[in-house]
């Protein structure tokens, strides 16, 4: 088996993370990672934001708990200390599956690098809210932008996970 597969199959959602910060080098190498995930016509519109700081962090996780409707309190990125938001320019034909393949990527990257991942929701409702319209905007960041998912990312805290056994029946073949 090739590199490439074991990753994927070895990669797994993590839901237990160290609070220490990963190295810059590596965020970095797992955003650029994201840069190159396929898109509709090649568009590349998909970008992504990269929350180191802590304060905005956390903000995100409670707003992230009450959309999920959950008790106060719940941090719902499981300690992560890094948050890697992705987004996709409304109105573009495939924006959902454009982000869906770039947040692909993050995980897997960041599992090559030897760190943590996982897929949270609600970035849609939350980049729904106007205060989170203002911090893009106060980035620089013109026009309307649909959140696909937050990619959290930290070091692994505990073993790491194993897979679930495959579901059946998935495979068919035209020979
Ligand atoms: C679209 C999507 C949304 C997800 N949202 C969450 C989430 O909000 N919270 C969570 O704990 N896991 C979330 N996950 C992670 C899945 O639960 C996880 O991928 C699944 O259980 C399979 O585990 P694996 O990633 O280790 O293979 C999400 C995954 C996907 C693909």
């Amino acid at each position: 088996m090739n590199d490439v597969i074991k990753a994927m199959k070895e990669r797994r959602s993590i839901r237990s993370f160290k609070p220490d910060m990963p190295a810059e080098a590596d965020i970095e190498q797992i955003l650029e990672a994201g840069l190159y995930a396929p898109s509709g016509m090649g568009k590349q519109s998909v970008i992504t934001v990269a929350v180191t700081n802590k304060e905005i962090r956390d903000k995100l996780a409670a707003d992230n708990c009450r959309i999920g409707g959950w008790k106060e309190g719940f941090d719902p990125f499981y300690g992560a200390p890094v948050i890697l938001i992705v987004l996709a320019k409304k109105g573009s034909f495939t924006c959902v599956y454009d982000g869906s393949l770039v947040m692909g990527n993050l995980m897997l990257a960041a599992h090559s690098l030897g760190l943590g991942s996982i897929w949270i929701h609600r970035a849609k409702e939350e980049f729904e809210m106007e205060e989170y319209k203002k911090l893009l905007a106060d980035l620089g960041v013109e026009g309307e932008w649909e959140g696909i998912g937050h990619c959290a990312v930290g070091y692994v805290n505990g073993d790491q996970p194993e897979a679930a056994p495959r579901a059946k029946n998935r495979l068919f073949y035209v020979r």
